[in-house]
């Protein structure tokens, strides 16, 4: 095994740096805590961005992964597997849609997405294929995706951008009818989670979805970060009695393996057919193996803990010193601090072990689903002090 410094020198040297790594790499896991090389130890308040929703190295999902890895690893999508027909099935028994395109990434699940919709147009004989997404939102890093996220600081060097898309202010009716106009789809997180936990207003999602309801506007609903029981719903458009026609999902599904899922409604289930789209790896079989096995224990009394937990734990939040406010949903929760910056308090909470995000200017807390009360409350004892040496 290497030692800490080895890991660091060669990180340094040859991984390129798209992320502002901690300092410390990371050796082991084990649900909701994990050690350095030192032998410190970590509560996690992040599940490695929201992927890992038991926890790190949840036994269940392992043995899973690793029996299906001594069965059969790898066949290409010219084969049905059982893990894969398996977890479609499952994902829509529990959405109520009706096929599954499985990719690897967030990313490539709404590019999916977008295909998804434009051939729908076109096959409708609508020309243009504008889709709508929302100012600060987060859809992905490839070049698609990146121009359908509505932030600008993120475009900046990567011009020129895919043609086709326009960005609405989120919340605001108006404009966003105003820009829906001849639109062929409206992309939308509930909760924008990279743009700072912000969650849209319940009048505002009915009113845009019953414009695109009557225009024949699809609605893709991206729920990579707020899917698979972040928000204390399998789908956080439960959460709003929303319907959407093309749901995407990644990260928590997968428990720890990439996957990322296009989730088609009745209405546009045929749109893709042989040659139309595709992925190498989309539904790997031990991928699957691993996100039923997450499934299997995403029952009702699983879902209402999410939400009892999140409930709780932004009631201790509020109670904090220089708390401004928090949002989100279920373990899903963004904090604004009155004083001192986010990311100085996540580098003061990693330094007394605790492993917190940020999203913009505020805080961002997603704790393994399945997280223990003490875990609960030995991360937020560390929070609080966190909080009250910046206040
Ligand atoms: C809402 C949303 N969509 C898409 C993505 C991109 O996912 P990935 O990083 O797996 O490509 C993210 C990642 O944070 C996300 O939060």
């Amino acid at each position: 095994m290497l030692t800490q410094k080895e890991v660091q020198q060669l990180d340094e040297q040859y991984i390129a740096h798209t992320y502002a790594r901690y300092a410390m790499p990371l050796a082991q896991g084990s649900g909701s805590q994990c050690r350095d090389f030192n032998g410190k130890t970590y509560i996690d308040f992040g599940s490695g961005i929201g992927v890992n929703s038991l926890g790190f190295c949840d036994p269940a999902w392992a043995q899973a992964v690793a029996e299906q890895a001594r069965t059969l690893s790898h066949c290409s999508n010219y084969f049905a597997t059982e893990p894969c027909v398996l977890l479609a099935q499952e994902v829509c028994r529990r959405t109520g849609m009706s096929k599954v395109f499985f990719a690897n990434s967030g990313a490539e699940a709404n590019e999916g997405a977008i295909k998804a919709a434009r051939k729908y147009a076109s096959q409708k004989g609508k020309t243009g294929g504008k889709i709508v997404t929302l100012v600060n939102s987060f859809h992905g890093r490839t070049m698609t995706t990146l121009t359908a996220t509505g932030q600008k600081e993120m475009h900046v060097d990567f011009d020129p951008f895919m043609p086709g898309f326009d960005y609405a202010q989120a919340g605001n009716l108006e404009d966003t009818l105003q820009k829906l106009d001849g639109a062929v789809a409206v992309m939308m997180e509930m909760i924008q989670g990279e743009g700072g936990v912000n969650m849209l207003e319940k009048e505002y999602v009915a009113a845009v979805a019953g414009y695109c309801h009557a225009h024949d506007i699809l609605i893709i609903d991206d729920e990579v970060q707020t899917g698979a029981g972040r928000t204390g719903a399998f789908l956080c458009c439960e959460h709003y009695g929303l319907r959407p026609d093309i749901v995407t999902m990644a990260k928590g599904l997968g428990g720890g393996l990439p996957i990322g899922a296009v989730l088609l409604s009745e209405k546009v289930q045929g749109v893709f057919s042989p040659g139309s789209h595709g992925s190498t790896f989309g539904g790997n079989p031990i991928v699957c193996a691993g996100a039923l096995a997450v499934l299997k224990q995403m029952d009702a009394a699983f879902m209402q803990a999410v939400a009892d937990k999140g409930a709780m734990m932004k009631k201790a939040l509020l109670g904090m010193p220089g708390v401004a406010a928090v949002s989100g949903c279920g373990l899903m929760i963004g904090i604004s601090l009155a004083q001192g910056t986010a990311k100085e308090a996540a580098a003061k909470c990693l330094e007394k072990g605790l492993i917190v995000l940020t999203a913009k200017d505020k805080l961002r807390l997603l704790p393994p689903l399945n997280i223990a009360q003490e875990h609960i409350d030995a991360g937020l004892a560390i929070l609080g002090q966190v909080l009250a040496e910046l206040a």
